[in-house]
């Protein structure tokens, strides 16, 4: 049997290979990659390099072998997820694959943020129907979509439409060490997984805890959605990406993305990563990257 990881040299994708370094030998992962120049470092761990884009049916089937448990990350591209996500259940059925485990977004088939509807919805449902053993991991919000912006929040302040929503943030490691888990052990064929850090906080006290480390004042300015969706747009995002991520502040609001089931400590055996380590870090780059 080899593990297959897919989107394998993004972020996430990066750290499940190495996670499932800690638990089974190279020679038993394999990594889906669309450019094998920016896999050259998984090719240096002894990691099989398959290539496949997720637009390319007839590659994927190339990519998976039979009796491979795959990881499919789900994509990046607004419009085209669903379909590529499909293009890949697709040909790991054809080529015989055991089982597939996707990650999706918390909540899943019960959320109501429009990220949810554009593809995780309907890519749960198809592996639901696929009749193919599955493994679902709702992923939370990366605590890192946040701390990646400090050096903005300490110029400016953070903006957001979440009110007094809590986020159950846990860092892209902890949700790759929850993926490598279940594609390194038995026990989680037709699972469905909503991982989130064991902690959630508002943007009040991310703000307050940022004024804390770095000594400078930093606070929250809470806007309307649509005029979230305003700023991201000025800011230079695409319309229709801004009014998403405007969206998902309104969920947080909603208390969707607050977790709290558990699951994620339970399944990676420890505690998921506090926001004040992930920020220390975050802040400790900041300096290196100053000087
Ligand atoms: N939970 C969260 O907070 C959160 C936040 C942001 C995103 N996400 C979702 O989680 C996924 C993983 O996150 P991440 O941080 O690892 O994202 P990332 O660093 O942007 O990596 C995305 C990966 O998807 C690959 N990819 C995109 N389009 C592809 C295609 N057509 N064919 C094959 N591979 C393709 C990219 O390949 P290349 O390296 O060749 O570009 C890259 O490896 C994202 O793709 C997104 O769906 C979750």
């Amino acid at each position: 049997m080899t593990i297959v990881v897919t989107a394998a040299t993004g972020q996430l994708g990066r750290l499940v290979i190495d996670e499932l370094l800690e638990r089974v030998p190279a020679t038993e992962i394999a990594a889906v990659v669309r450019d094998p120049v920016k896999a050259a470092g998984l090719a240096d761990k002894n990691v099989e390099l398959r290539i496949a884009d997720y637009d390319d049916v007839e590659a994927l089937e190339n990519a998976f072998h039979v009796g491979d448990v795959v990881l499919l990350i789900s994509g990046t591209e607004p419009g085209r997820r669903t379909a590529q996500h499909k293009n890949v259940l697709t040909a790991a059925i054809a080529a015989g694959a055991s089982r597939i485990a996707y990650t999706s977004v918390i909540g899943g088939l019960g959320a109501t943020f429009a990220l949810a509807s554009e593809q995780h919805k309907p890519t749960e449902l198809a592996l639901l129907q696929s009749g193919l053993p599955y493994t679902i991991l709702r992923n939370g919000w990366y605590t890192e979509n946040y701390t990646d912006q400090i050096a903005t929040q300490l110029e400016h302040g953070l903006t957001g439409a979440a009110g007094a929503g809590q986020v159950g943030s846990a860092t892209r490691r902890d949700f790759a060490a929850a993926a490598a888990v279940v594609l390194s052990t038995e026990g989680h064929e037709n699972a469905i997984y909503e991982l989130s850090g064991d902690s959630a906080w508002t943007f009040t006290e991310y703000a307050a805890e940022l004024s804390r480390q770095s000594g400078t004042a930093v606070s929250y300015r809470n806007v309307s959605v649509n005029d979230l969706a305003d700023i991201l747009a000025q800011a230079g995002l695409p319309r229709e990406q801004a009014e998403v991520f405007a969206d998902i502040d309104a969920a947080i609001e909603r208390g969707e993305f607050r977790g709290g089931s558990g699951d994620l400590s339970r399944l990676i055996g420890r505690a998921t990563t506090p926001l004040s380590a992930t920020l220390a870090d975050a802040l400790a780059s900041l300096k290196v990257n100053q000087y």
